[in-house]
């Protein structure tokens, strides 16, 4: 019984969560990067969890990133991958851009 009611409150925990980044979240998936990346494990790219630990407190720098001003931290050697991506996200605006760096770093 106890088990089942702390399911339920963790469960409306990551509903609420994901209901408030459901903008980053959208741009993310629209974008083609859940191609690369994936929220918790290594595929092409660094998994989300990855990038938000390297990122954590540092939601400037990775909108910085994602603007083409500022070098890769996670992974630099792959960035020749990573690098093409930025022109979708560079023509992002700066509402758009804070949604998915609070998205990446839920992670
Ligand atoms: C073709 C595969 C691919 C796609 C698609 C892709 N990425 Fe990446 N991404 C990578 C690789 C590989 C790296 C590791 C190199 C690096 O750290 O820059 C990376 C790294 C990153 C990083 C960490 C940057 C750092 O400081 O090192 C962020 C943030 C990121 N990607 C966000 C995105 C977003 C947002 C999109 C969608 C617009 C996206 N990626 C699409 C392959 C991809």
């Amino acid at each position: 019984m106890r088990k089942q009611l702390l399911a339920a409150v963790l469960g409306f925990g990551i509903f609420a969560g994901g209901a408030m980044a459901a903008d980053g979240e959208a741009i993310f998936k629209s974008k083609g990067c859940s191609a690369c990346h994936k929220p918790a494990s290594k595929s092409m790219g660094p998994s989300l969890k990855e990038i938000a630990q390297a990122y954590k407190g540092k939601e400037g720098d990775l909108v910085k990133f994602l603007k083409g001003e500022a070098k890769p931290i996670v992974d630099p050697a792959k960035f020749s991958m990573m690098k093409p991506q930025l022109s979708k996200t560079k023509a992002l605006s700066d509402d758009e851009l804070k949604a998915l760096a609070d998205f990446i770093l839920k992670h």
